[in-house]
């Protein structure tokens, strides 16, 4: 029987119920389970039951039943499964700045999610090559923003076309729509103070030099960032915010944090009487009180901030309202925080983003991850793991075809993880119901990878990482990764 994620207890038991066209289910909410996720399924003569601890817990149950409903025709197994997640956090990533994807195309990978009881959705909608909000208060950070020259993210496949896209405020409305009707909540993220050229081209007055500039064509990490000495930047902060909060009605809410240069920062006279102002030592300490100031404007509105790890670097970020995503650190600094009682997403580049090659994070090495086996992390570490995230970013995926093969079947392992903590059976057999359900996928035109694709023979994954090499070092990626090594040595201010 393939099932994804695998249920906490399932016992099956001898006969099978059989029905017309659809088993007649009969539903109960019951208050006795410890986590709002949890239900219990069970099948027998009488028909089929789902008693969950609230109406997600039922949605949960008929989740289930519907992947059972694909491996049975016409009749199911008697059986009994008892349910519930490890991790209350099971996230995915869209990057839809780099690359556009439609309200249709992203509605299928919900779908696709929704399948295997992944339950949030990280929506990147701003970055250095594309603002794609439609913004009322400030038109040109849509008008300016979501349009780029070019699109020059490797160095084989460049495109000379304008790149000109946005959600319109009623398309992501129907888009949160469609999450909710799945028990998924959306998290948007305005991603500052860096990763901002788009924002910086519409309003060049929000930088520290107030340079005249356009969206980004090339991926990497720019110097260009908000400046943070200036009123007007906080009025564009704080519209964004208002906005996207009228739209995204859940409790969390990403602020980016990610890769922001302090160059700009430190020659600006504006950032510097800011950070004396503050009595901060250093420009880190800056990045974390802008951090703290964002997401102390969030709570007023209910909200919960997510930053990336990045912005830990000035060991001053506010735990009481936070929780960080950890993707990529030297230092351990997440861990640290995880230890200290605070909230920690974990979404490690290696292995959980899927926009690198399978010859880099395979199947198997998803399939096996174990979150909360993550070095230094103590018992109160692990408790303060609210669960997984894996992203797409979309600098390689070009479009929906290509996002599919990315995504899946490795989301299949990532739903694994985060709902069981690590995968409870073997690969083979995992293999086997991944090539079941990359199948199901391929009816509903979501077009997953094949089967040759997913682990890599030695020969594959060298041709592999030459590939992903090739499209990923860049000049400018080269000078970039330089340039952070030297910063990190002369006293980590990058
Ligand atoms: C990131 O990959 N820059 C979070
Ligand atoms: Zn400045």
């Amino acid at each position: 029987m393939h099932l994804i994620p695998t249920p906490t207890k399932l016992e099956l038991k001898s006969g099978f119920y059989y029905f017309e066209k659809e088993p007649e289910v009969k539903k109960e909410i019951k208050h006795s389970f410890e986590k709002d996720e949890s239900y219990r399924l069970t099948i027998n003569a009488d028909g089929v039951f789902i008693e969950g601890a609230s109406e997600k817990g039922i949605y949960y149950g008929e989740t289930t039943l519907k992947q059972l409903m694909f491996n049975y025709r016409g009749c199911l197994p008697f059986l009994y499964i008892s349910d519930e997640p490890e991790f209350s956090y099971r996230g995915f990533m869209l990057d839809s700045s780099r690359h556009f994807f439609t309200v249709d195309e992203v509605k299928k990978i919900i779908d696709a999610c929704a399948l295997f009881k992944l339950n949030k959705f990280h929506f990147h909608l701003t970055d250095d090559q594309g603002f794609r909000f439609e913004m009322e208060k400030y038109p040109l950070l849509t008008e300016v923003g979501s349009k780029r020259r070019a699109s020059e993210f490797s160095r084989e496949e460049n495109d000379q076309n304008e790149y000109a896209h946005y959600y319109t405020k009623a398309e992501l409305k129907e888009i949160v729509e469609y999450c909710h009707e799945r028990y998924i909540e959306v998290i948007p993220e305005f991603d500052i103070p860096g990763h901002t050229t788009s924002l910086i081209a519409a309003y060049p007055e929000i930088s520290c030099k107030g340079e005249k500039t356009e969206p980004e064509t090339k991926g990497g990490i720019f110097e260009n960032i908000l400046c943070v000495g200036k009123e007007e930047t906080f009025n564009v902060i704080y519209a964004v915010i208002d906005e996207m909060c009228e739209i995204f009605t859940d409790k969390y809410f990403h602020i980016g944090g990610d890769e922001a240069p302090k160059k700009n920062w430190i020659e600006c006279p504006h950032c510097r009487a800011k950070k004396d102002e503050l009595g901060l030592k250093n420009f880190q300490e800056l990045q974390g009180w802008l951090m703290n100031e964002i997401a102390k404007y969030l709570k007023k509105k209910g909200k919960t901030a997510i930053c990336w790890n990045d912005a830990l670097k000035g060991g001053n970020l506010d735990s009481n309202n936070m929780a960080v995503s950890l993707w990529l650190e030297k230092n351990n600094k997440s861990v640290e925080w995880a230890n200290s009682g605070n909230k920690l997403i974990v979404e490690c580049n290696v292995p959980l983003y899927v926009d690198y090659p399978y010859a880099v994070n395979s199947l198997e090495k998803i399939y096996k991850f174990k979150p909360k086996k993550l070095k230094g992390l103590t018992e109160v570490g692990e408790n303060s793991v609210l669960g997984i995230e894996s992203p797409a970013w979309s600098e390689h995926i070009k479009n929906f075809e290509e996002l599919a093969f990315m995504c899946f079947p490795r989301w299949f392992a990532v739903a694994e993880t985060a709902w069981n903590g690590g995968s409870k059976r073997g690969y083979l057999q995992f293999m086997g119901t991944s090539q079941f359900y990359c199948d199901i996928l391929k009816e509903m035109k979501i077009p997953a990878s094949e089967k040759s694709e997913w682990d890599g023979n030695p020969q594959k994954t060298i041709k592999g990482l030459i590939k992903h090499g090739k499209r990923i070092l860049t000049p400018e990626s080269v000078v970039d990764f330089l340039r952070i090594q030297k910063n990190e040595l002369i006293g980590g201010d990058e």
